[in-house]
């Protein structure tokens, strides 16, 4: 079979690789679409070094169709569509213990800690697996996973329907968080970035989104301004960075300074540094800081609101290129991020 093989670091090649066997116990699938994430963008450039390892396949985000059934699989046919979760926990840990799988200490991806789903096949076992009714399109499936950060980091601010809400950052988790806030909510979704581009993107497939250039005016006091100075009742932070803006805050401060008496911020940013903020001015309103990591078990939500058409994935779709151009697609989210989000790898749809 073909795979993108990050040969090296920077470099993804196209090439011939043995096509897995299915294993007894496991389903192989073939691939449809993969889909380019974020932290592919950085395991591409090395930054993710050593815990990935080169040569390997990349890839974390896909979907596909089964193949072939091992032995002793039971519950799942050849042709079923299928989105697999690529999340791998201990079970055994303080964290999974109590439940708190994301937090797994020695939580692992395929994709990152071994060869994931950038190729024409991969077996997998079916606990990985979630199965996608046949209407739904091959691209849509590629998407489950991204989507469910932003249904997990929902659930984890407890969105209910009567909240009114801001996102700051409307990049890849920014906008799968405005996908999940809209399967609870009709309310008021400001969303704020520094891109009129990607600012474009929430009003032009949801109602009642208003987008905020953060370099333009200033987001906090739009938002007291357009809710009667109350703020709004969840923040999310899919920044990533604590840069401030001339005249701005930082991204974090820029949540807790939006939220109303009683409000929660939920920050996802993995940025490396820290994020000065006065905790006096969350503790004057009694807020809540939330932090929101990965996924746990939120495929199944996705699947039935993609199945409901609550989700509305092609807002998140940027470009489809040929698996054979996985290396463009690094190079293209580089070099241009206003115009792309989500970049889908077709490796073998029909
Ligand atoms: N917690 C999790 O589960 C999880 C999962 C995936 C990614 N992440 C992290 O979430 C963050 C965002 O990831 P992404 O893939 O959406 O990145 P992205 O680059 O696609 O999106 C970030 C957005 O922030 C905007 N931005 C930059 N500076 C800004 C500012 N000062 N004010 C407002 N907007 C600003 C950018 O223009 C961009 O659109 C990263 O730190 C990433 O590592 C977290
Ligand atoms: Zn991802
Ligand atoms: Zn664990």
């Amino acid at each position: 079979m073909k795979a993108s093989i990050l040969s090296e670091y920077n470099k993804v090649e196209w090439k011939d690789v043995e096509t897995p066997k299915c294993k007894p116990g496991e389903v192989l699938i073939k691939v449809t679409y993969g889909c380019i994430c974020g932290s592919d963008q950085h395991i591409h450039k090395g930054e993710f070094h050593p815990r990935t390892k080169v040569p390997m396949i990349m890839g974390h985000e896909f979907g596909g169709t089964v193949a072939e059934v091992g032995k002793g699989v039971a519950g799942w046919e050849v042709g079923d569509k299928v989105a697999p979760d690529p999340i791998m926990w201990c079970g055994e840990c303080p964290a999974c213990k109590k439940g708190h799988y994301p937090a797994c200490t020695s939580l692992k991806l395929i994709g990152i800690d071994s060869d994931g789903g950038f190729c024409e096949y991969i077996s997998l076992p079916p606990s990985m697996l979630y199965k996608v009714p046949a209407h739904i399109p091959d691209k849509h499936v590629a998407l489950v996973e991204v989507l469910s950060i932003g249904c997990h980091a929902k659930n984890r601010a407890g969105v209910q329907a009567n909240d009114t809400i801001v996102i700051w950052g409307a990049g890849k988790v920014g906008l799968c968080i405005l996908e999940a806030v809209r399967t609870v909510t009709e309310n008021t979704v400001f969303i704020v970035d520094i891109l009129d581009e990607r600012l474009a993107i929430g009003p032009e497939y949801y109602e009642n989104v208003i987008p905020i250039n953060a370099e333009k005016e200033n987001p906090v006091e739009k938002i007291k301004k357009l809710t009667g100075r109350k703020g709004v009742d969840i923040a999310f932070e899919a920044v990533g960075h604590a840069h401030e803006i001339d005249g701005g805050v930082n991204p974090v401060v820029g949540c807790i300074q939006s939220i109303s008496g009683g409000g929660k911020v939920c920050v996802l940013g993995l940025g490396a540094e820290p994020a000065p903020v006065v905790f006096k001015e969350l503790i004057w309103k009694e807020g809540t800081i939330i932090t929101s990591r990965v996924s746990h078990g939120e495929f199944a939500e996705v699947i039935e609101h993609l199945e409901n058409g609550r989700l509305k994935p092609d807002a998140l779709i940027s470009k489809v290129l040929h698996g054979s151009e996985t290396q463009k697609g690094f190079e293209l989210l580089d070099e241009n991020p206003a115009e792309n989000i989500k970049i889908l790898l077709d490796f073998g749809s029909e």
